[in-house]
């Protein structure tokens, strides 16, 4: 998969899949914006990855914010032919425990980030002829699961914004799809799954639910990214491609 030249946009790029698809982005000859709100994070990625990556410190669910990125890429690279919308915000409450605050941030980062990140990357997008946008979604976007509900609620509301998007771009050539990983090892994960305080338990009962029978890797998503990003896809749009072991093929 070649991705020589491309300029990607990145959002969550300093951790976990985002920073591994970075990583690949740039191995595979992209020019890579890393956008995120880790300083640290992402200045260091930026550091240790050379020129052909920028870190860019936004908040993709602040308009603002994300209308002075894209005017800041433009005088910098002037086109995008990728943007990866992929920063999210993870919660897991029931809906007794979930608060309406915890609803807006959910949906605020989650769809409205990705909603602002493609309204203003589309100008800079069109300059180019083969554009492509992917989405995470997840597992948790196409089944059902307890304690989860707003997250998962964004998750489904992302592969609709991605077909319908797709519909609306095709006529200038800009391609929608969207990657669903299950569970991935990577720093949310292990947060997230370190709750109850038996991360290996909780792994492991997670694991022997997957038909492969083992946790994605940040790099599994990554390659399933950047075939989403190259010309090699160039006839796909409007779909979603579950990177999850198998899991919802039961
Ligand atoms: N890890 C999993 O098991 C899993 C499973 C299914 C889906 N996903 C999805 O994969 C994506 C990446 O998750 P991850 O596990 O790599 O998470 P992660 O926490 O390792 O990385 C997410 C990055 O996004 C950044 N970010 C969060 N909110 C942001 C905002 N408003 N603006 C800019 N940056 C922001 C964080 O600072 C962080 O660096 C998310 O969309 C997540 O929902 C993850």
């Amino acid at each position: 998969m070649n991705l020589n030249n491309y300029v990607a946009v990145i959002t969550g790029g300093a951790s976990g899949i985002g920073e591994a698809t970075v990583r690949l982005f740039i191995e595979r000859g992209a020019k890579v914006v890393i956008v995120d709100l880790n300083e640290e994070r992402g200045s260091a990625l930026e550091a240790e990855l050379g020129e052909r990556a920028w870190f860019y410190k936004a908040d993709v669910s602040d308009s603002a914010q994300v209308q002075a990125m894209f005017q800041a890429i433009e005088e910098k690279y002037g086109v995008v032919d990728v943007l990866y919308n992929n920063a999210a915000y993870s919660l897991s409450k029931t809906l007794w425990d979930t608060t309406e605050e915890d609803w807006d941030r959910v949906m605020r980062v989650n769809l409205k980030g990705y909603f602002l990140c493609a309204k203003y990357a589309l100008p800079l997008m069109k300059k180019s002829s083969h554009g492509s946008i992917i989405c995470t979604g997840s597992e948790l976007g196409v089944v059902g699961c307890v304690e989860s509900l707003a997250y998962n609620t964004s998750k489904g509301g992302i592969i609709q914004f991605a077909k319908s998007l797709a519909l609306e771009l095709a006529p200038f050539g800009i391609r929608v799809n969207v990657v669903c990983p299950s569970g991935t090892e990577t720093p949310a994960f292990i947060k997230d799954m370190s709750r109850t305080g038996n991360y290996e338990a909780e792994v492991a009962r997670l694991i022997s639910s997957y038909p492969l029978k083992r946790l994605g890797q940040p790099i599994d998503m990554a390659y399933a990214v950047a075939f989403f990003a190259s010309e090699e896809s160039s006839f796909i749009t409007g779909t979603h491609l579950m990177v999850d072991g198998g899991y919802t093929a039961q």
